[in-house]
């Protein structure tokens, strides 16, 4: 019988929820941990949240709000180890250990860092200006977080593929230095495909405000699906489906039969009006049920607490595993 593959991923507790995060992140994830022969593991990468967010009540909130939003979609916590990264201290332990054998260069390559520096020189600030040792370090933590569960897959989008490649050459020249330890992981990149236009035609992302919500009620949706930019053909005009952003979010959540029939109807010349009815609409009917759940979750935190305790105890001693097995390796025993 062949292994089971070890999926990793964490979920950074970032601001508002939005579809893009659903098609890149949410539904990914939950397909692939759902295949037969793998093993997953989500967490809330609530310390990695710390270097960006130290204000205590946002925190807080994102974290019950993250959590909320993957239960909302269905994570099954039979099939999903699902935890807070906080709670399992052996991660925290093990990414000082990665640390003293992690040279200052790679960390000064790290994309994420150098972009914060280029923005401060660019704005004449210091280099370091509002960069914490957290942030700077913050690849170590991630490289914790995935040699800690000997994982094989780690899910991410594009931006993380760097973090994932540095946890491999932290775990690789480990290896080298010592013996094997750590198992050698590698990103599984989401397919581009599921990026989907925001309100203004650019990616959806939160930091171009042009986003719509997860989890907004009805109303609000169907306020932001008018807002989105169209051309200015007329109503019985025929449109092109492949340059409308109504068409293409439309086709990411309808299947085959509705979205060939709303195809049609773009060819056929329906009105800007009639084509963000149809959206909002379908949204309304997609989102009805997570939303119903989200709801639900958030105002039970009790709840979430005992389903990330019940995932921290599973993971725990698997944590444990692999730091013992590290601190024999580096000579301190335990
Ligand atoms: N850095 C990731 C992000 O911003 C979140 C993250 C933290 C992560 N630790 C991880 C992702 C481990 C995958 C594996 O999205």
């Amino acid at each position: 019988m062949s292994k089971k593959k070890i999926i990793l991923t964490g979920i950074k507790p970032t601001g508002t929820l939005h579809l893009g995060n659903y098609l890149g992140a949410i539904k990914p994830g939950l397909e692939l941990s759902s295949q037969e022969d793998t093993f997953s593991f989500f967490f809330i990468a609530d310390y990695h949240g710390l270097t960006q967010i130290q204000d205590k009540k946002i925190l807080n909130e994102r974290i019950y709000d993250v959590a909320a939003a993957w239960l909302a979609f269905g994570l099954n916590t039979d099939k999903i180890i699902f935890y807070r990264q906080s709670d399992i201290p052996e991660i925290i332990e093990l990414s000082w250990i990665l640390a003293c054998l992690t040279s200052k260069g790679l960390m000064n390559r790290a994309h994420a860092y150098k972009a914060i520096v280029a923005d401060n020189e660019k704005n004449g600030r210091d280099t370091d200006d509002g960069i914490n040792i957290g942030t700077y370090t913050y690849p170590v933590l991630m490289a914790a977080d995935i040699l800690a569960f000997d994982t094989d897959l780690v899910p991410v989008g594009k931006d993380q593929i760097q973090h994932v490649e540095i946890a491999r050459d932290i775990a690789e020249s480990f290896n080298n230095r010592y013996k094997k330890t750590f198992n050698l992981p590698q990103s599984f990149i989401r397919d581009n495909a599921a990026i989907i236009p925001g309100l203004d035609g650019r990616k959806m992302s939160k930091s171009y405000d042009n986003i719509i919500p997860l989890f907004a009620p009805a109303d609000n949706i169907k306020k932001l699906v008018a807002r989105i930019k169209t051309d200015s053909s007329g109503p019985n005009e025929p449109k092109d489906p492949n340059t409308s952003s109504i068409f293409q979010i439309f086709s990411v959540f309808a299947d085959e039969e509705r979205t060939q029939n709303f195809r049609s109807a773009f060819l056929q010349g329906i009105s800007w009006g009639d084509a963000k009815e149809a959206l909002s609409n379908l949204l309304k009917e997609f989102l009805h049920d997570p939303r119903e759940k989200y709801l639900y979750y958030t105002n039970h935190r009790d709840e979430i607490d005992s389903i990330l305790r019940e995932g921290a105890e599973k993971a725990r001693p698997l944590a444990y595993r692999t730091l013992k097995r590290a601190r024999q390796t580096i000579g301190i025993q335990s």
